[in-house]
C-alpha cells in the first residue's frame, strides 16, 4: 500500500492480511504526543500495538508493563506506538488514571483510530468477529518500514514485555550478520550460522548434524 491512510477516513478500508517482509502501511493519525505519521519513524525500529480498549484490565496490566520497559525499548532505539478505536479524550483519561494509580506516566503515543481504517489495514481487527474492537496484534517494524515479525494475542491473554524485547533482540542480531536464534535465545547466549546447501557438505560432515547445526559467538549485541 503505498497511499497514507488517515484516522478519519470512511470506514471501507479491506481487511488487509499482512505478512512479515511486507512494507507496513503508512498513515497520519491525532495520537496523545500529537499528530503521528507511521513514515517518521524511519530510521529506526518501531513496535505498533493495538489493544482492545481503554480501561480494560488486560490492558492496564500492558500498558504499566510497558512503560516502566520504556528505557529498555530506547536503549535498543526502538519506539513504541500503540491503537485503539477510543477517542483521544478516553486515552488522556486512562493515562491519567494509569498515572494517579500505577505512579507510572505513559509516554509513547497512543493513536486514535475511530474508524478503524488503520486496524483494517493492519489487519487489527479479526474479521468474522461482531465486536469492532481490534485484537492484541504487535507488528516488529524494522527502521526501512518492513514488517519483521507480528503476534496476535485474544483480549483474554495479555503480552510478554520480555518477550517482545527479546523478539526485538533476536531481529537486531540476525541483522548483524548471517546468523540465526535459536529456541529461547536471548543476548549473549550462542546464535546458529546459516546452514551450508551443498551435498558435498552434507556427506564430508563428521556428526550427521554437523552441516545444518553449528553454533558461531555472535550476538552478544547486548
Ligand atoms: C482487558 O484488557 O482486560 C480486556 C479487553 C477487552 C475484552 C476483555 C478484556
Amino acid at each position: 500500500m503505498t497511499e497514507i491512510i488517515k484516522a478519519d477516513a470512511e470506514r471501507d478500508a479491506p481487511c488487509a492480511g499482512l505478512r512479515i517482509g511486507d512494507a507496513a502501511p503508512d498513515f497520519s493519525a491525532r495520537s496523545t504526543t500529537g499528530n503521528v505519521c507511521l513514515s517518521d519513524y524511519r530510521g529506526r525500529w518501531l513496535i505498533l500495538f493495538s489493544h482492545p480498549a481503554d480501561f480494560t484490565p488486560v490492558c492496564t496490566t500492558e500498558f504499566v508493563a510497558l512503560a516502566r520497559s520504556a528505557d529498555k525499548f530506547e536503549k535498543r532505539d526502538c519506539a513504541l506506538m500503540a491503537l485503539s478505536i477510543d477517542s483521544l479524550f478516553s486515552h488522556f483519561a486512562w493515562l491519567r488514571m494509569i498515572r494517579d494509580r500505577y505512579d507510572i506516566e505513559v509516554r509513547f503515543p497512543i493513536v486514535e483510530d475511530p474508524t478503524l481504517v488503520i486496524g483494517r489495514a493492519y489487519g487489527m481487527v479479526a474479521p468474522h468477529d461482531n465486536d469492532s474492537a481490534t485484537v492484541r496484534t504487535t507488528f516488529f517494524i524494522d527502521p526501512q518500514g518492513v514488517v519483521r515479525a507480528m503476534t496476535c494475542y485474544p483480549a483474554s491473554v495479555g503480552r510478554s514485555t520480555p518477550e517482545m524485547l527479546r523478539t526485538l533482540d533476536a531481529l537486531q542480531a540476525v541483522d548483524d550478520g548471517p546468523v540465526l536464534a535459536p529456541a529461547n535465545w536471548t543476548p549473549g547466549e550462542a546464535m546458529l550460522a546459516q546452514p551450508d546447501a551443498s551435498l558435498d557438505t552434507v556427506f564430508a560432515a563428521k556428526e550427521p548434524t554437523d552441516w545444518f547445526m553449528k553454533e558461531t559467538k555472535r550476538g552478544s549485541r547486548r
